[in-house]
Order: C-alpha cells, then sequence, then structure tokens
C-alpha cells in the first residue's frame, strides 16, 4: 500500500507537530527513565535508542505502521523464498545461505549445501597450499576481482577479521583505474597469485578488463602469449570463479569445477554469504565463516521472532522512516569507533542506496514520498577532525548511527588506553551532538554558557547508539544482517522493490554509446 495513504501515516504526521518544540535534552528532562526503557539487546549488540526525538506514543504509531504495511507478511514471503523481488520474478533467499530458509522446497537448502561444501573445500585447499600455480608453486596471495556487491562484503569483513601477516594474504580490486590493479600487483610473485573473477552476472565489464590485464600479467611472467596453448593453461590454475553464470566463466576459460556458484535467488548486495564469500572462506577459513552465518543466523531470528518493541532491525527502519518521512532529513549517518569497521559505511551504501533509492513503487506508480536517504560515513574519532564541526554547528538535521565495540581484549590491547578512549568518544560525542553543552558536568555548563556566539551548538542531532559487546566473525555477522533487515523493512513502508537496480543500467548504455562514437 501507498504508506502515505495509511492511518498511521496521517497520526505519524499530527504526533510529529506536537513533538516538534521539544528538543532532545526537554525529552530527557521530562523522562528521566527514557534511556533504560529505550533499548535493546539481542545477538550480543545493544541498540540505545534514547537520544531521538520520539517519545511511547511514537512507538506506538511506529508499530502501527509496520502492520498496515503488513511487515510480518512480508517477512514470511521472503524468508519462504517467495518471487517478492516482482521486476526480475525472482525470490530473494540469501537468508537461506545462513540456514534460515522457511520455505518447503528441500532444493534450496541442497543448493545452498552443496555449493558451500564445494567452496569450502576449495578455500581450504588454497589455505593448506594444496592449489598451486602454473609452475607448482603454493599461493601465497589471492586477488579478488569484482566490484560492488562482489567486492564490498567481502573486502569488509576481511578487512575486519582477517590476520594480515598470515598467508594466504587476500587482496581486493575493483575500479576499472589501472593503478589499483597494478598497485596491488607490483608486490606479488605471478607464480604464487591466485585470481578469484568475482561476477554473479559475469558481464560486469570493469571486473571483465580488470581479469584480463590479470592474464596479461601473468603471461608477461611466463612469457607466453594470453591466446596461446600455455596462456590459457594459465587461466586455469591462476583463475577462479564465483558466479551464477557458469557458462560465461567456462567460455573464459575457467573450468567449471573452479566456477563456485550462487543462485539467481542471492542479490548482488546481498552475497557475501554464498560463493561470493570465498575470499573471506580463504582469508578465514570456514570455521569463522561458519561463525559468520551464524551471527547472521541469530538475527535473522530475532528479527522473525521479536515484537517490534525488542526488534532492532525493525526499530532501526523506523527511525529512519521517521526522521527522512516526517522530518524531512535526506541524510543518514553510520560512524564506526572501531578500524576493524573501516569499510562499513561504504558497504552499507550500497546495500541501503541500491535497494532504496527508488521512486516507482511496486504498482508501478511514481512515488511523491521521501524514499532511501543520502548515506555517508566513516571513523571515529578521524571524522570529528572532518566533518563533526558541521553536525555540531550546521544547519543540517543528521541522523546518525553512532556505533562502538568492546576494547580489544587481546594481550596486545589490554594496557592500552587508545581502545578504551575510543569507546568513550563515541559515548561523549553521542551525548554532545543530542544535547549540547547541557550534557556537561555543571561547572563546565556553566562556563560554556558564557561563551560567544560561536560557541552555539544547536545539539538536538538525533543519533543511535550500537555498541557490540564483543568484536568477532558471529557479532558482525549479525550487524550486517540487522541493516539488511532494516533495508528491507524500510522498503516494505516504501512499497518498493528493494532487490532489483534497474537505476545502474543507463550510465553503463551511455558509456557504451560514448565509446562507440569514439572508437
Ligand atoms: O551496481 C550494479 C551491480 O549489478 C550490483 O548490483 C552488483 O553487486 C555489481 O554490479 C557487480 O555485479 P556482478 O557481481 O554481476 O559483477
Amino acid at each position: 500500500m501507498n504508506p502515505t495513504q495509511t492511518a498511521a501515516w496521517a497520526t505519524l504526521n499530527a504526533h510529529k507537530k506536537n513533538l516538534a518544540a521539544l528538543s532532545l535534552e526537554q525529552l530527557r528532562q521530562a523522562d528521566g527513565s527514557r534511556s533504560e526503557r529505550y533499548k535493546i539487546c539481542a545477538c550480543h549488540i545493544e541498540l540505545d535508542y534514547a537520544r531521538h526525538h520520539i517519545t511511547d506514543e511514537t512507538l506506538v504509531l511506529f508499530e502501527q505502521l509496520l502492520n498496515e504495511q503488513g511487515w510480518r507478511a512480508w517477512q514470511k514471503k521472503m524468508f519462504s523464498g517467495e518471487p517478492i523481488n516482482t521486476s526480475e520474478n525472482r525470490s530473494v533467499l540469501h537468508v537461506a545461505l545462513r540456514d534460515s530458509y522457511k520455505g518447503a522446497d528441500s532444493h534450496i537448502s541442497q543448493e545452498v549445501a552443496q555449493t558451500q561444501a564445494r567452496f569450502f573445500a576449495f578455500a581450504e585447499a588454497v589455505r593448506h597450499g594444496e592449489i598451486k600455480g602454473h609452475s607448482e608453486q603454493i599461493i601465497t596471495d589471492v586477488v579478488n576481482l569484482g566490484i560492488g556487491g562482489s567486492d564490498l562484503g567481502p573486502r569488509l569483513i576481511c578487512q575486519a577479521l582477517a590476520d594480515m601477516s598470515a598467508q594466504p594474504r587476500v587482496h581486493f580490486v575493483a575500479n576499472i583505474d589501472p593503478i589499483e590493479l597494478s598497485r596491488t600487483l607490483n608486490s606479488l610473485d605471478p607464480e604464487r597469485t591466485l585470481f578469484i573473477l568475482s561476477s554473479k552476472s559475469f558481464s560486469t565489464m570493469e571486473t571483465q578488463v580488470n581479469a584480463q590485464a590479470a592474464h596479461a600479467w601473468l603471461c608477461a611472467h611466463y612469457r607466453v602469449e594470453p591466446d596461446d596453448a600455455i596462456g590459457l593453461a594459465i587461466k586455469q590454475t591462476h583463475f577462479c570463479a564465483t558466479s551464477n553464470n557458469v557458462q560465461a566463466a567456462s567460455a573464459w576459460g575457467i573450468p567449471t569445477e573452479r566456477c563456485y556458484t550462487l543462485p539467481e535467488w542471492v542479490g548482488g548486495r546481498f552475497s557475501l554469504w554464498s560463493a561470493i564469500g570465498l575470499s573471506i572462506a580463504i582469508a578465514l577459513g570456514i570455521e569463522q565463516f561458519k561463525q559468520l552465518l551464524a551471527g547472521a543466523h541469530e538475527m535473522d531470528e530475532h528479527f522473525l521472532s521479536t515484537p517490534f518493541t525488542n526488534n532492532m532491525p525493525a526499530m532501526l527502519a523506523m527511525l529512519g522512516v521517521w526522521y527522512g518521512n516526517f522530518h524531512g532529513t535526506q541524510v543518514h549517518g553510520v560512524i564506526s569507533y572501531a578500524e576493524r569497521l573501516r569499510y562499513f559505511a561504504d558497504y552499507l551504501q550500497q546495500l541501503e542506496m541500491e535497494s532504496n533509492g527508488k521512486s516507482i513503487d511496486k504498482q508501478g506508480e511514481l512515488i511523491d514520498y521521501p524514499t532511501a536517504p543520502v548515506l555517508f560515513g566513516g571513523l571515529g574519532t578521524v571524522t570529528q577532525h572532518s566533518f563533526f564541526q558541521l553536525l555540531h554547528q550546521g544547519r543540517v538535521r543528521v541522523p546518525l548511527d553512532i556505533i562502538s565495540v568492546e576494547p580489544d581484549t587481546t594481550p596486545a590491547y589490554t594496557d592500552d588506553t587508545r581502545t578504551q578512549d575510543l569507546l568513550l568518544f563515541a559515548q561523549a560525542q553521542s551525548d554532545a551532538l543530542a544535547y549540547g553543552i547541557n550534557a556537561l558536568p555543571e561547572t563546565l555548563r556553566v562556563e560554556w554558557q558564557s561563551k560567544p556566539t560561536y560557541s552555539h551548538f544547536p545539539a538536538n542531532q538525533p543519533n543511535s547508539r550500537i555498541h557490540l559487546s564483543t568484536f568477532n566473525a558471529h557479532t558482525l555477522g549479525a550487524l550486517i544482517a540487522l541493516y539488511e533487515h532494516k533495508t528491507f523493512l524500510q522498503g516494505v513502508i516504501w512499497n518498493i522493490n528493494s532487490f532489483d537496480q534497474w537505476g545502474v543500467e543507463l550510465g553503463k548504455v551511455m558509456f557504451g554509446a560514448m565509446k562507440k562514437q569514439s572508437a
């Protein structure tokens, strides 16, 4: 249904007007227990949503809107494999990759088990030095050639969890700019390098041209022509593929037994749990990969079984709708106070903006209400020295997710106060952005109240505090699944198909036409 025609929508509009005059500080003063009530704990993640322009009444209306849009029915459709990706007539079953499929088709779980067993076995073979190059050298470096969903998820997880000193090392190259591939290959030994040609369609131009360049690099080293017999043999020993298009991979020169498949019903931006995650399995081993899946599974079950007020994905989804559709905000920031989440905002940009950056609804009608906001982000404390000035004293309302992780307990960090300070900064900035100088201790507050106008802090920036009580493959899997389900639910509210991406086609066609003209 068009959400603006629901009863809840009109009520939320009126409710927003009632709340508009109240600041976050006034809400905090008026309700001392909200910081205790407005918390959700699940999957070793804690969501503290007290610093938002909401009251208990708002939450009732959030749930009413979810119910009017049939969120529970849509959950069932997705998890049971109904073709909810209507423009491509496909199921959306990334949840099946982590054993959360609720449908009756036994082939789904069989296909997952079979494809997983294959790429797990290959990953272990690479890790144990059983996969050799053309000159029988053991593989020490693996380069994932992929872009979008065939890069961002694996890159995020490998950067977060891989031991950079261990072999095989895993590298990522996505962009068509030759600098990225050459800078990566410059330090590698061709005879010990394996390439993963990671492309669900096996037709994405950037990945294809990078694969050709990588093959040329190998052939130059072996002093053979790319198209002669040895050149082709090198494709069989120094490449493998992760794709849905086995035929195209085979035509390129990758033997079928080295093509690890993902099914049509796994969308690119939801595919890290599939064979597209081969680089993860190679970098971390399959036990950690299984932990990643287990964390996502735990979040799936939480999402399916928990009532709204304790449902973490649902709460994040509705808070985003609240600001985008009732407060007129058009941006959303994700600040991670953790180096291990360096690529999290990049990953979320594709997940959320490629899913919900749309203006046509499920009935093919033009949409006249806001859908996905512009998502940006970065790391704390680094961003405190770049765009936090705008967040504190600018003229833009910026709802934020401020993410932190429990300080690292490995011996190398236990006496290092920096991890504690990192966590404290996350908390300090959350309060400062929400409450301004009111959050200061009394003496400091008085001092700051007397400062000149350039020290004016409008505050009132709403933010969610998301804290991982431990950081490992399990909690990272749960965190990613949390945002997958937030994204899915926002699409349900906005009445859009979150699982196609026709918007990426025009630029590609325009490029092709220009390239043809310039030939
Ligand atoms: O950006 C368009 C897109 O199709 C993404 O949805 C996808 O993740 C990316 O390109 C790469 O596609 P493929 O894995 O088929 O190469």
